[in-house]
């Protein structure tokens, strides 16, 4: 698959294909990243991609004719993709979102900065608009890195094994606790050792164990998130036996 973002700071993308798990999609080619600096497609010597908005107001907004070139020569560069913009209006993203991607040929991404884009580019070109969450960054490129991250680790070959069958919302349920070695952990409360069930070498009640462990954590942290595995009929009877025995 292949994505093309365009940006004002293409530089910040680079680590990204070089460190961790991810740099084996790029490697491997499973992620073709093509980077496009938006200043290239301004027209006048200072280059330009942003302007005051109309109405007044504080800050500047990304123009539309830069923004439609540099999309231009992407498409003619690749053909027709859809396109996406990070903006904090945009549907949020979820884990299902980003398996949808995983599944896809790829995309455009468009990362704003300064107070965001005149709104006719968006309407004119943008397919999905994605938000990060309720809170504002400086810009679209750690949303755009945010999306990149959690596809590329979706894609076959690039986890070692297959961990993400086990992340937190694949199955609609956040992960529980884990446990590494020591095995009993010395501190001031005295000698803590980790449950006993994962020692036991016994698939199927560590297996339970955990399934038991993901639905305490949600139903502490996430009760909206029961409500909807539940709406979904992804709890079984011994799901809700466990469920009802925890004190909330
Ligand atoms: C300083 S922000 C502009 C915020 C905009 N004036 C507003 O209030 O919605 C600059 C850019 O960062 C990106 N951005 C900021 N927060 C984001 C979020 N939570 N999710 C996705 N993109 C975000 C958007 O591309 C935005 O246009």
């Amino acid at each position: 698959m292949r994505f093309d973002v365009i940006t004002l700071f293409p530089e910040l993308f680079e680590p990204h294909t070089r460190s961790g798990v991810t740099r084996r999609a790029y490697d491997s080619g499973a992620i073709e990243l093509k980077l496009w600096q938006l200043r290239d497609h301004a027209d006048d010597a200072y280059r330009r991609v942003d302007d005051r908005p109309f109405g007044g107001g504080p800050g500047m907004v990304m123009l539309v004719e830069p923004l439609q070139r540099a999309l231009a020569a992407v498409r003619a560069d690749r053909g027709q993709a859809p396109v996406v913009h990070f903006t904090p209006t945009g549907q949020p993203l979820t884990q299902a979102v980003v398996q949808e991607f995983a599944r896809g040929d790829g995309a455009v991404l468009l990362c704003a900065r300064y107070e965001g884009v005149d709104q006719r580019l968006i309407d004119r070109h943008v397919d999905l608009e994605l938000s990060l969450g309720d809170y504002v960054l400086s810009g679209g490129e750690l949303p755009a890195l945010v999306l990149l991250d959690a596809v590329a680790r979706l894609l076959p070959g690039v986890l070692s094994e297959p961990s993400h069958a086990h992340d937190s919302f694949s199955d609609g349920l956040l992960e529980g606790p884990q446990y590494s070695r020591p095995e009993v952990l010395d501190g001031p409360g005295g000698p803590e050792a980790v449950p006993k069930v994962l020692l036991s070498g016994h698939h199927a009640d560590i297996a339970r164990w955990r399934r038991e462990q993901a639905l305490r954590t949600t139903a502490l942290r996430r009760p909206d998130l029961i409500a909807r595995a539940r709406e979904r009929g992804r709890l079984d009877a011994r799901d809700e036996a466990f469920l009802s025995t925890l004190k909330l």
